[in-house]
């Protein structure tokens, strides 16, 4: 997974400026899902201000029809008749209904927009954080399960402004207008509602905190187990090869076990809060009506009272039914995209240094002083490694597998820092330049290519987006592709199957090739490139890219000794050092590792090292 998405530009492209931006001072609206959100919605803020607006109204005018209902039998309990009285309460009330009913379509029309919008800006600027991240992360995190958070969030800000407008802000403008409507009517009775309404909100509040760790372990594992699944199923062949169908299955049936016990004792404890909540309620409205109908017996308040105060409760009844739901609800929402911040948007280990310049490589000398690099504790991939390669060198680099060849690869190209030393381009130590215009110093064909599930013109266009077809062709011609993508159903617009699984190991590396010769960077990595090609293939690519590159660097990791005889120079590295350095016929004279293994490869007893390349 690491080769592959160390693929030229595919960590260059999206990390454009907000990423650089955040770098200089992390971000204040990345510290909880709250402030992210709303940073987010700031953006949109006339469509949520009228969102709120509308919502607001719409349950005022909800509010407003108890209050007709109740001038309507007032006026009932005068003699019969259809008097003024009568008709003005009526068209009150009826336009009052019509009136809530067209403002929330009003409200559902404006929620769409602004939410649909929105996820969209939640989305792009997750994956900018993500493609931020180092190469490190990416072997530590499954693609699937970062892709699924990402998309996720956005379904979780639609949720989460649906349960706003519809579920939370309406009971609360109900409440409110309750207030009002009993301040004038009794004051007792104002007192009660204020308190239990206080009361039940601390309930809600303090039991929607102590809820969030069992919501939070239960989206924890969902993830988890979403992630597994799709790794599972993104490596079928080798479940198939290796007959690990039950197996796998039992595996998952396991995690899906955990999942679902996590699952339950949070959707459990949401009916539990529904319950307490249900209890209170309804001793409200006995309260309620009860000290309602006392007041009525002493003559104190209308019949209309009586039935305003009714409806009013019935309503509040009705529509807080769902608070406490609502309510943990939303902090699971919240709770959610607190951890897709936590996992996706925490600083990048490998980070660009405030105000950093871009390289300025022209030439593309290599220089590393002393540098060393473990992956993690333990014995270090690269120690003590010092370096000199003039611009324009072509230098092959072979050692056994496991000796570090990759990992100098990878140092270049910064997907990690190194742990002591330097390293420099044409002088400028990488470490101090901007990511993005170092990797744009870089053509880069990693030892497992990673090809997009594109076309295969697309494909090698990605090496640099606004070359012409002519240049397309010119660089797959060096990469020795042109031939067999002219012969497959589509030609160059065949699409190459998700990571290239359409195209032989040997037809990807070559399409590999020509995506980075197509780049026309100063300098050029290959990391055993050509390795599941036939020699004579090897043979004619080497001499295309030393001819291409004429006046460029390469540093070529090769398996097979007999094709660097175009090659300048020959490093050979053995157990993370730098062990033998100089041109094939010194390092063949010397009779050292290098001699060694070429003796192995003329014999056929060969490819040892390649066979087991790491
Ligand atoms: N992502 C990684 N995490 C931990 N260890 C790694 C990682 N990649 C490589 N290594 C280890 O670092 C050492 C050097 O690996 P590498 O540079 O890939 O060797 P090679 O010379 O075969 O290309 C090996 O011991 C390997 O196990
Ligand atoms: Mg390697």
């Amino acid at each position: 997974m690491i080769q592959q998405a160390a693929t030229p530009g595919a960590d260059t492209a999206a990390v454009a400026g907000r990423v650089e931006a955040e770098d200089e001072a992390p971000a204040a609206h990345l510290r909880s899902g709250g402030r992210f959100i709303l940073s987010h919605m700031r953006l949109w803020r006339w469509h949520f201000l009228a969102l709120l607006l509308l919502v607001v109204t719409s349950a005022a005018c909800g509010v407003g029809q108890q209050y007709g209902l109740k001038l309507l039998v007032d006026a009932l309990a005068g003699p019969p008749g259809l008097g003024s009285a009568v008709l003005s309460a009526l068209v009150l009330f009826l336009v009052l209904i019509a009136a809530e009913a067209a403002l929330a379509r009003l409200t559902g029309w404006l929620a769409c927009r602004a939410t649909v919008g929105v996820g969209v800006d939640l989305r792009i600027e997750l994956f900018d954080h993500l493609s931020g991240q180092s190469m490190r992360y990416f072997a530590e995190n499954r693609a699937g399960s970062l892709g699924q958070r990402i998309t996720a969030t956005a379904g979780n800000f639609g949720a989460l402004i649906n349960t706003f407008v519809w579920r939370i802000i309406p009971p609360v403008v109900d409440v409110a207008g309750a207030v009002i409507i009993f301040a004038t009517l009794d004051g007792v009775l104002t007192l009660a509602l204020v308190a239990l309404i206080l009361g039940v909100t601390a309930g809600l509040i303090w039991f929607g905190a102590r809820g969030r760790p069992i919501h939070r372990a239960y989206s924890g594992e969902a993830a988890a187990i979403a992630g597994d699944l799709v790794d599972t199923i993104a490596h079928m062949w080798t479940v198939k090869a290796f007959s690990a169908r039950q197996r796998e299955r039992a595996r998952l049936e396991a995690g899906f076990r955990q999942e679902a016990a996590a699952q339950r004792r949070s959707w459990l404890y949401l009916e539990k809060a529904r319950l307490i909540h249900d209890v209170v309620l309804w001793m409200l409205a006995a309260g309620i009506l009860g000290w309602t109908l006392r007041l009525w017996s002493l003559g104190a308040v209308s019949a209309g009272s009586v039935v305003l105060v009714a409806s009013l409760t019935l309503r509040i009844l009705h529509s807080s039914k769902d608070m406490a739901l609502s309510l943990v609800d939303a902090a699971q929402h919240f709770g959610f995209i607190d951890e897709t911040l936590a996992v996706i948007a925490k600083p990048s280990t490998v980070r660009d240094a405030p105000g950093a310049p871009a390289l300025v490589a022209a030439r593309g000398a290599v220089e590393l002083i002393d540098v060393s690099f473990a992956y993690g504790p333990g014995r270090p991939a690269l120690a003590g490694v010092t370096l000199t390669i003039p611009a324009g060198q072509k230098v092959g680099i072979v050692g056994p597998s496991g000796a570090g060849k990759s990992t100098l690869v990878h140092l270049l190209q910064r997907l990690y820092d190194v742990d002591a030393g330097e390293i420099r381009i044409d002088g400028q130590p990488i470490a101090a330049v901007r990511q993005d215009s170092l990797r744009d110093a870089l053509a880069v064909v990693p030892q497992e290519i990673g090809l997009l599930h594109r076309s295969v013109i697309d494909n090698i266009r990605f090496g640099r987006p606004d070359a012409d077809e002519a240049a397309i062709v010119a660089a797959a011609r060096a990469a020795a592709c042109d031939g067999f993508v002219r012969r497959l159903p589509d030609g160059y617009d065949t699409i190459v199957g998700e990571r290239g699984a359409r195209l032989s190991g040997g037809q990807r590396q070559r399409i590999g090739i020509a995506r980075a010769l197509l780049k026309r960077a100063p300098i050029l990595l290959l990391d055993e490139a050509t390795s599941a090609l036939d020699t004579e293939t090897e043979m004619a690519i080497q001499a295309a890219v030393v001819r291409v590159m004429r006046d460029r660097t390469v540093i070529a990791v090769a398996h097979r000794l007999s094709t660097l005889t175009a090659f300048d120079r020959i490093l050979v590295i053995d157990e993370g050092r730098i062990v033998e350095d100089g041109t094939i016929r010194e390092l063949r004279q010397a009779g050292g590792l290098f001699e060694q293994m070429w003796q192995l490869q003329a014999e056929g007893l060969a490819d040892e090292p390649a066979m087991d390349a790491a």
